[in-house]
């Protein structure tokens, strides 16, 4: 694909623009004035254009926000217009977007409602503009409603048993806080449910971790996650005499994890075909679990390992302590991360929306995330290895540093999201992967450009920095 506009793009599958354009590593020589090479309006009536250079509506931005009378400085009237203009359709594409996601995630919780109904239900019959959560649709399901207690987490068979373990063992020997109503810290074993809920502060015990993760190479680390194997306990029979009880599906209680999230998955992307939910097209990009009401998955990963793990893995390398931060070092849990989004991604040789593939390769990248959890949910594919290309501003970048080569479904893979990765061809088959994006708003974004943070400066002389001037 040639160079595009992303939001004119925005509906081709696979989502189109930035993800499909073969990234430049090495800074270009081209030292003409805007990024297309058009050097004619440098020349023109007026260089100040912050319609066509985000950098000056940066200036302006900051500016504004720095200094009395900051537009006092502009040339005249005009150039005040432009920065206006400018500003307008920046404010146009943040309404037209609240717009869309209001229609698209109440037409998802109809197409949740009627996968798990299975019933007719009246298509927006009852926008409510405030409530598109439809986690509650998921409540009665006997697998993928979020479990509360421990006993229930490994009945439902989510967890491999050592990533249970590693868990459980932790949390029962460590002092992991719960916040109590009264806002007093009790000393207890937190439940499944104040974790999924972020009410407890998970710490893994590092010697466990040892022995549970491997290092695949620098700064890329692997663990065993869901489970990848045919159900077999006990636990088994009743979760069957349960589905049949509830006329569902019984044909997926025989699937592990991995399977029950991916069918899942691929089911709702082909309900969706249907004339009446065709406008969301869903499957053309990566699913979002928040959106079909199973964000307590992506909640349980990010409180229980995601971040836990960040605290031994990559909290010197993504600079998420700073040195002098004493109110972080001296926590026994600090919190590094606070925002997280987890969607289902479909590789396929035969890419296909109705199966919520969208991709046969992904050219390599960097996610807007400071950590990436990448776990593989099957199902049998060749290729579609994950390749390492070094992190963003270090000498390595660009250079192909090593590759995760097929991945073992239910293992997930955690790395910078700031390492260059790509996915290889996937050759046959089709391969899912749950993707799980971490942030730090509250302390490294807070603080850093979004150049500055995609280019590891973080050497508090950033303009962000509370420090600066
Ligand atoms: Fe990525
Ligand atoms: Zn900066």
């Amino acid at each position: 694909m040639t160079s595009m506009n992303v939001d004119a793009d925005i509906n081709v599958i696979g989502g189109g623009g930035i993800n499909e354009k073969p990234r430049l590593y090495k800074p270009n020589n081209d030292n003409s004035i805007n990024s297309d090479g058009d050097k004619g309006d440098y020349f023109g009536s007026s260089i100040w254009n912050p319609s066509k250079n985000v950098s000056h509506m940066l200036h302006a931005i900051v500016g504004i926000d720095r200094y009395p009378n900051y537009l006092n400085r502009l040339n005249d009237l005009s150039d005040i217009d432009s920065l206006e203009e400018a500003l307008e359709a920046r404010l146009s594409d943040v309404r037209r977007q609240r717009s869309e996601i209001i229609q698209r995630r109440a037409g998802m919780k109809q197409l949740v409602r009627r996968y798990i109904s299975n019933e007719r239900v009246e298509l927006y019959a009852e926008i409510d503009n405030n409530d598109f959560d439809c986690s509650e649709l998921w409540r009665d399901h006997p697998l993928l409603s979020p479990p509360t207690t421990w006993d229930e987490l490994r009945n439902k068979e989510v967890l491999l048993d050592q990533a249970f373990k590693v868990a459980f063992r932790s949390i029962a020997s460590t002092r992991n806080m719960r916040q109590t109503k009264s806002n007093k810290q009790m000393d207890v074993m937190p439940t499944v449910e104040d974790i999924i809920n972020g009410n407890a502060q998970v710490q893994l015990d590092p010697s466990l971790l040892e022995d549970y993760m491997n290092q695949e190479m620098f700064d890329v680390y692997s663990f065993p996650l869901f489970t990848n194997e045919v159900r077999s306990s006990y636990d088994f029979l009743s979760l069957i005499i349960e589905y049949l009880l509830r006329s569902i599906d019984a044909r997926k209680s025989c699937f592990q994890f991995c399977d029950l999230l991916r069918q899942t998955l691929v089911e709702l992307s082909t309900l969706a075909k249907s004339d009446e939910f065709a406008h969301l097209q869903l499957g053309r990009r990566p699913i979002d679990l928040d959106t079909i009401g199973l964000g307590w998955i992506t909640d349980l990963m990010f409180y229980m390992f995601i971040q836990p793990m960040t605290f031994h893995l990559f909290a010197k390398t993504e600079q998420l302590v700073v040195d002098d931060d004493k109110t972080v070092l001296e926590s026994a849990a600090p919190i590094l991360l606070d925002w997280r989004q987890g969607y289902v991604a479909g590789y396929s040789s035969n890419p296909n929306e109705s199966k919520g593939a969208q991709r046969q390769l992904l050219v390599p990248h960097t996610d807007d995330s400071e950590v990436t959890l990448n776990c593989c949910l099957g199902d049998a594919f060749e290729g579609g290895s994950v390749e390492f290309y070094g992190l963003r501003g270090t000498p390595e970048e660009g250079q192909l540093i090593g590759k995760v080569d097929r991945p073992n479904v239910g293992t997930a893979i955690i790395h910078s999201g700031r390492h260059l990765h790509a996915v290889s061809d996937v050759l046959s088959g089709d391969r899912y992967a749950l993707i799980i994006w971490s942030r730090s708003w509250g302390k490294l974004r807070a603080n850093t450009c979004p150049c500055c943070w995609l280019n590891r400066r973080h050497d508090l002389s950033c303009i962000c920095n509370k420090r600066w001037n």
